[in-house]
């Protein structure tokens, strides 16, 4: 019968059947998927995986931290941190077009981890985190020549040009199972079961012109709602509004309000809340909070935030708006 050790044994003498006593390359993300696959390899092969971290600037706060912890720290993976934030940020000076971003961050990632890689001409294999609704979208894709509103950037899309072979473990499972399997191989319960983060980050949640200033901003901003959403709970339900939603972020908005502070008046940027409840993330509702959390969030991102004096609560459907506003 199915249980999940006896799935990791057979996962596991199935990757090293395939790799041999070869290395292997994979680039991780952060996400649920690459860190559930380098886990389980890891598993398998232990120090013939090489882990590359791609910091782009774009990430939420502390995740880099984060993940060195949890992996290098905390299971002995050999990973490779690249901050890679000041190449980013100059190739997305003056760009706001939100397409033209995601192709340079796309771009730009491709480069950096193409860098790393040739550094490492041992490995035979690139890993990647693809499931199986990957799979299927993907062909899908190939035979309706999908109809696409935003260009999709995953980590995982790198390109043949490595010239090393796929090594992908998690193609047959679904999204739930990769987070059971992620939990059985130690990963920590909040991570795997973490809300998703778009390849592109903050990109795509700094409205117009990407800055590193603005960055910093978001990310304290996108901090504090986080925090709230998981410390507060239905008691109806029994659950965390970070539960009861899907997605849940704090976008930058590069327009200036006017606002007054003690005697003063003061002229800074807007921070959007938005939250989504969705079962598959091509429809969407905005979440129903509760007023007492939204004005608690509020409070905090303009008191702890210096730069922000006004946040707003996006209260549009998917459709017509899209989850991202970029
Ligand atoms: P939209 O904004 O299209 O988002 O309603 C639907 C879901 O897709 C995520 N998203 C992305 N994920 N690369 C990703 O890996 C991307 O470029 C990208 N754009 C949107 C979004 O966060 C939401 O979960």
């Amino acid at each position: 019968s199915w249980t999940m050790p006896n799935y990791i044994e057979e996962a596991v003498a199935k990757i090293r059947e395939q790799v041999g006593d070869e290395e292997v390359l994979l680039g991780l993300s952060g996400g649920v998927d690459s860190s559930v696959a380098a886990a389980l390899i890891h598993r398998a092969i232990g120090d013939r995986l090489t882990c590359v971290f791609v910091d782009h600037g774009l990430l939420r706060l502390n995740e880099g931290q984060m993940v060195m912890d949890m992996f290098a720290r905390g299971l002995g993976v050999k990973v490779i941190h690249v901050d890679a934030s000041a190449e980013f940020m100059h190739h997305l000076e003056g760009v706001t077009d939100p397409e033209q971003k995601r192709k340079i961050i796309g771009r730009e990632f491709v480069e950096v981890f193409q860098r790393e890689a040739k550094k490492l001409d041992n490995a035979k294999w690139l890993a990647q985190g693809t499931i199986y609704p990957d799979v299927i979208e993907s062909a899908g894709a190939k035979t309706k020549k999908a109809h696409t509103i935003k260009s999709h950037h995953n980590v995982g899309g790198l390109p043949e040009t490595l010239n090393l072979k796929l090594l992908e473990p998690l193609r047959e499972l679904f999204k739930d199972e990769v987070r059971q399997l992620g939990v059985a191989l130690g990963l920590p319960h909040d991570m795997v079961y973490r809300h998703p983060f778009p390849g592109p980050g903050l990109g795509v949640r700094i409205l117009g012109e990407v800055k590193r200033d603005y960055a910093d901003l978001l990310r304290r901003a996108d901090a504090i709602f986080i925090e709230e959403l998981r410390n507060t709970r239905d008691p109806a339900r029994g659950k965390s509004w970070y539960e009861l939603t899907s997605q849940a972020f704090a976008v930058f908005l590069p327009v200036k309000s006017v606002g007054v502070m003690g005697d003063g008046r003061t002229y800074e940027w807007v921070v959007a809340l938005r939250a989504v409840v969705t079962s598959d993330f091509m429809t969407a509702h905005w979440a129903e909070l509760p007023y007492e959390l939204l004005g608690r969030v509020s409070n905090r991102v303009i008191n702890e935030v210096r730069g922000i004096n006004r946040v707003v609560y996006d209260v549009s459907g998917k459709p017509p708006a899209t989850i991202e506003w970029e």
